[in-house]
């Protein structure tokens, strides 16, 4: 159970993408908390321009309207709540999947779910932030450019239903956004560096690639990296690759 997300929850047969339905009804005054999911998503989106593996009635597509006091700078670090929150559901579910900064959930290096969070602002104010997630339940294949790179619940050996899914991530993402919408980041970062992929990493920070150990996450979000002079970096951006 819930006490305000999802307490509005549109699902649709099938869109472009949750997150532009999503984005469309808080632009038409949908309250904050409303969720919207689609059994199928014609144009599905994943973040970096790319495109989210979207097939009728295998996965979970789903989008919430928040409308929290916060300002914009502070707004993008929810995806790690919404992380926080996707990996308690899928934990409930039987499976331990490991975070990887910023937004992805992964099993055995391949990736179950993402995030994508978009933002609407009026000056130094957030209109509505639209936090769309992508969970893998039911696909047992996937286009030959994601490769090796996806898996999904049952090809973990796990058969959920969507809607009992739902429920759950719903109750765990209620609990992570009400903490960081509280405390900030600092309410997360120890939960989320337990559930941290802590391979040895390479990023980019101010425009140089650098490489390290994780240390952890900043006020701000941003992922902290130590390299082997011992020199800590903030990585504001951009993909992690786990390095051997
Ligand atoms: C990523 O890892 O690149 C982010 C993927 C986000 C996919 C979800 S599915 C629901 C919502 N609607 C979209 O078009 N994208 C997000």
């Amino acid at each position: 159970m819930t006490t305000w997300l999802g307490r509005e929850h549109i699902h649709l047969p099938a869109c472009g993408s949750t997150n532009d339905e999503a984005a469309r009804l808080a632009g038409a005054g949908a309250a904050h908390g409303t969720v919207v999911t689609a059994d199928e998503q014609r144009a599905g989106r994943g973040r970096q321009g790319r495109r989210w593996h979207s097939p009728p009635g295998e996965n979970l597509y789903l989008s919430c309207i928040l409308r929290p006091t916060l300002a914009p700078d502070r707004a993008p670090a929810i995806t790690l709540a919404a992380g926080l929150g996707v990996a308690d559901a899928v934990a409930r579910a039987g499976v331990q999947p490991v975070l990887k900064w910023p937004n992805d959930v992964l099993v055995d290096g391949r990736k179950l779910a993402g995030i994508l969070t978009e933002m609407s602002t009026r000056g130094q104010r957030v209109q509505h932030i639209i936090t769309g997630i992508g969970v893998n339940l039911g696909s047992r294949s996937f286009p030959a450019e994601l490769g090796e790179r996806a898996t999904s619940l049952a090809l973990l050996g796990v058969s959920i239903e969507r809607e009992r899914f739902v429920a759950e991530l719903l109750a765990s993402l209620e609990h992570w956004f009400d903490r960081f919408f509280a405390s900030g980041v600092a309410a997360l970062a120890d939960a989320w560096l337990a559930r941290a992929d802590r391979s040895r990493v390479r990023a980019a920070s101010g425009g140089r690639a650098v490489e390290g150990a994780i240390l952890g996450l900043d006020p701000d979000g941003c992922l902290l990296i130590e390299d082997d002079a011992g020199a800590r970096h903030r990585i504001l951006a951009g993909d992690v690759v786990p390095v051997p």
